[in-house]
Formats: C-alpha cells, structure tokens, sequence
C-alpha cells in the first residue's frame, strides 16, 4: 500500500514547511516537493496542518482503582484516543502488592493483545520494592518496559516509602532505565483527608483542599534530591503547581535534569470547578485542579524548557463510579477523561492563543515523549524511515465539545462546552488511513505494542 499525503504543511519539532509525504507500507519512505508517483491512496492536505501523531504517555485503561476500574479499556480508549489524533497511548500496568512485577505485565498484556485499535506501551508501577522485584527490573527492561512508575502518594495502597524508592533508583539506573513518580506528600494528604472528615467536611471541595501545593512542592523536591544523589534519571508525571516546578527549577541549579510532564487539564481548567456541590467529583482527581497562577506558571515552564510533555492522565469513570464518593469525597474514584480532546484543547488554547509555538505544540505533544520513553524516531517526529504516524489537521474549524460527540466511555465530559478551534481531520498510523472525517477505520488488533528502548536521562 502506497499513500501520498499531498501539499500540507509540516510541522515538527523543529521544522515548518510545505512538501509531500510519500508512505510505503507502515514508514514515511520520502518527503519532498511537488513529488509525482503513482500511489494506491492520495490525501490532498493543502490548507491542513500534519503534524506526527500524537503520544500520550500518561493513560490508564481498565486500571482496578479504588475499589472499580477506570472505564476505557484497550479498545474504547485508545479509539478516542486516534479520534483525537493521539496513535500512541503509554498505559500504567500496576504490580501487586506482594506479587511479581511479571505477572502484573501479563496480565495487563492479556487486556492489551487484540483489543487495542491505537498503538501502546506501558509503564511499570512499582508498588513494592523487594529483592524478587530488585531482580525483574532487569527483565521488563528487556521487554521493552524501561520507565518505573512509583507513587508517593495513595497511602495504604500504592505508596512506597522513601527506602524503597531509593533502592529502586539504584537498581533501575544501572539497568538503564528511568524512575517516574505521582510526586505528592502521601502522609501529609493521609492526614489531611482524615481531618477533614472527621470534620464533617466530605463533598468533593474538601479532596481539593485536602492537596495542597505545599504537599506536591515537598514531595517533587524529595524526588529530585533523590535522583540527584542517585543519578537515576527521573520524571515527574502530572505536574500542576508553582511550588513543584519551582523544586525542578532549583535541581537545575545545580546543574540537574529532570524530567517534567504537565497534563492539559492543569493548563485550561481551574479549582473554581469545586466550588460547586457535587457536580466537582468530574474533576476529583490527583493531584487536584489548582489556581490560575500555577496555569501562568505551567504555560510559562513549556516555553522555559522545564516542562517537556502535555499528556491527559487519562482515568476515566462514568457518574455511577463518582457517586461511590456522594457522601464521602475520599470515596470518589480519581480521575477524569481527556484521552481524546488533549490534540485539540493543547492547540486551540495553546497556539491559536498565542502561548505556544506550533513546534512546541509537537515537542509537548510527541517528540519529547518518544525521545524521553525510548521510541524516537520510530516514533514522535515525520521523518524518512519513522513509522507513518501522521495527523492531518484542520486549523481553522470550529467545534465544541460535549458528550454527544465524543468517542470516550464516560456519560458525561468535563470539558462540555468547550469551544475550540483546530479539528483532527484524517489521522494515519503506520501507513494506514485510522481516522478519517470523524469516522474510524479500522478494528480492535490493529493496535501494537511497542517496545521501547533503553532510557538515557537526556533528550
Ligand atoms: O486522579 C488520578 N490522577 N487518577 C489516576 C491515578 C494517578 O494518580 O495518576
Ligand atoms: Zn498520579
Ligand atoms: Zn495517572
């Protein structure tokens, strides 16, 4: 199968310019200008924008979560995930306490395998750190699962302590991979939700100011003391505040990198969604929504370089999940969808209003994830030889979002309403034609699972 995607104007992390994409099979095999082949499928992109598909490093699919499962799974996730021009999803497998990280990869596997539409890879949760887990890191390393997901929060379920983490960098570095952290003060939260409730204060407000900055700003500085001292390369997921990337900021001052993701919720939604009865369990979520100055902080840290990654921290669950927590916030599953609408928010809020570049837009959105997680230029760039992962982009259309259109499982969308700017228009992974004005074309299977490469702490 040859396609020639004919006339639209590229746009990488670096580049910006107009030419043709010749595809081949499942790889870009030429670009150039006013190319003339004989081709199986030509896609007129003039006045369109293509952009690589987008990668988000940061989803949980069928994830056990506070006693249900998010509700995406392989196949309805990673489909809203292509509607949205997303074709590669990193999901979280997650090992049981006292089990083997082997057996949480196969089972997480066994969901995966011929269910998922779009492309995927995982990372590792490492929930607990012993001498059995010390001798798997190794292995999964080997399976193409170089990054290790630690939680310093979610006390009781899967936090670790600071001993285990410290360990766990030591072991993961000379293996050759990378230590990722949900960088939250887990004692200081447990705390506080206790005291809250015993208070009497339960709607979801009380999850908000249950997480203050302090208690993201103390952790993420614990965490980059300990890859400093380490040298483990680290990341920290889902980063929201001021006080968190001001501890990144200080690493650097000695001369340290860190990695950082934000996610598109921390940049366009604020905590005044909490300020309504219990319509803000949609977004109970961890870390919490914050103030519009850590928005100015977030958007101004991408243009700095301390933030490298956009993703969604994608977890959803439908009404009937939230109202678990109707009379208790602690109780509500955390988490909200986005899979499908970071593309599209991330460019209308972020380069129609001018806070972004358009190679910036693609570095947040791709090619920093590809190259951090050990798949570029596989992945993340529109070069010769790199899969055609491909999202032709309409810049100028206009559509709100709601839940009668989207393609995610959950009965009601947290960002209903929303009017934006830039629309997904055809969407292509390795060299096929998956998304095409709103339609998806191919089936569960399609999907692969892509094994990533060791991680070298720098991009
Ligand atoms: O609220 C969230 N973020 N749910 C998913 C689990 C996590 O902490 O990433
Ligand atoms: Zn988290
Ligand atoms: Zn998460």
């Amino acid at each position: 199968m040859t396609i020639l995607i004919k006339n639209g104007q590229i746009i990488t992390a670096s580049d910006n310019y107009t030419a043709d994409i010749l595809i081949e099979g499942e790889t870009i095999k030429a670009i150039g200008k006013n190319m003339a082949v004989q081709v199986d499928h030509l896609i007129d992109a003039t006045g369109m924008l293509v952009f690589p598909g987008g990668i988000d490093p940061h989803v949980h699919l069928s994830m056990p979560f506070m006693g249900t499962f998010s509700c995406d799974d392989y196949t309805t996730g990673t489909r809203a995930a292509l509607f949205g021009g997303t074709t590669t999803v990193i999901d979280f497998i997650l090992q049981k306490q006292g089990n083997s990280l082997r057996s949480a990869f196969e089972e997480w596997s066994g969901r995966a395998t011929g269910n998922a539409i779009g492309d995927y890879s995982f990372h590792m949760a490492v929930t607990d750190f012993n001498d059995s887990t010390k001798a798997e890191i190794k292995e999964m390393i080997e399976e193409g699962i170089t990054s290790f997901k630690t939680f310093m929060a979610y006390k009781g379920a899967l936090m670790i302590d600071d001993r285990q983490m410290i360990g766990l960098m030591d072991e993961v570095k000379q293996k050759g991979g990378m230590v990722t952290v949900h960088a939250t003060n887990g004692d200081m939260i447990d705390y506080l939700v206790q005291k809250h409730r015993s208070e009497g204060k339960l709607s979801p407000l009380y999850h908000y100011l249950s997480q203050p900055e302090v208690t993201e700003a103390e952790a993420s500085e614990r965490f980059t003391d300990m890859t400093n001292y380490t040298g483990c390369p680290g990341y920290i997921v889902h980063l929201t505040c001021e006080g968190a990337l001001n501890a990144v900021r200080n690493a650097t001052r000695r001369n340290q990198k860190v990695f950082v993701e934000t996610c598109i919720q921390y940049l366009v939604l604020d905590a005044s969604l909490y300020e309504q009865d219990f319509d803000g369990a949609k977004w109970v979520m961890s870390p919490p929504l914050r103030e519009k100055k850590d928005q100015v902080t977030l958007w101004a840290g991408i243009n700095q370089g301390l933030v490298q990654v956009v993703g969604t921290d994608h977890c959803p669950f439908k009404w009937e999940q939230k109202l678990m927590g109707k009379d208790d916030f602690s109780k509500i599953p955390n988490g909200h969808p986005a899979i499908e609408h970071r593309m599209e928010l991330l460019f209308s809020e972020g380069v129609n209003k001018a806070k972004i570049s358009m190679n910036k837009y693609v570095e947040v959105t791709s090619t920093n994830a590809a190259k951090i997680f050990g798949m570029f230029p596989r992945k993340g760039t529109i070069a010769v030889d790199a899969d055609a992962d491909i999202l032709i982009f309409d810049p100028d259309a206009k559509h709100t979002i709601s839940v009668n259109t989207h393609h995610m499982n959950t009965d009601y969308s947290a960002y209903e309403g929303w009017e934006v700017t830039g629309k997904v228009k055809t969407v292509l992974l390795r060299g096929n034609v998956v998304i095409d004005d709103d339609k998806c074309l191919v089936d569960k299977g399609y999907g692969q699972f892509v094994k990533r490469n060791k991680v070298k702490g720098f991009i």
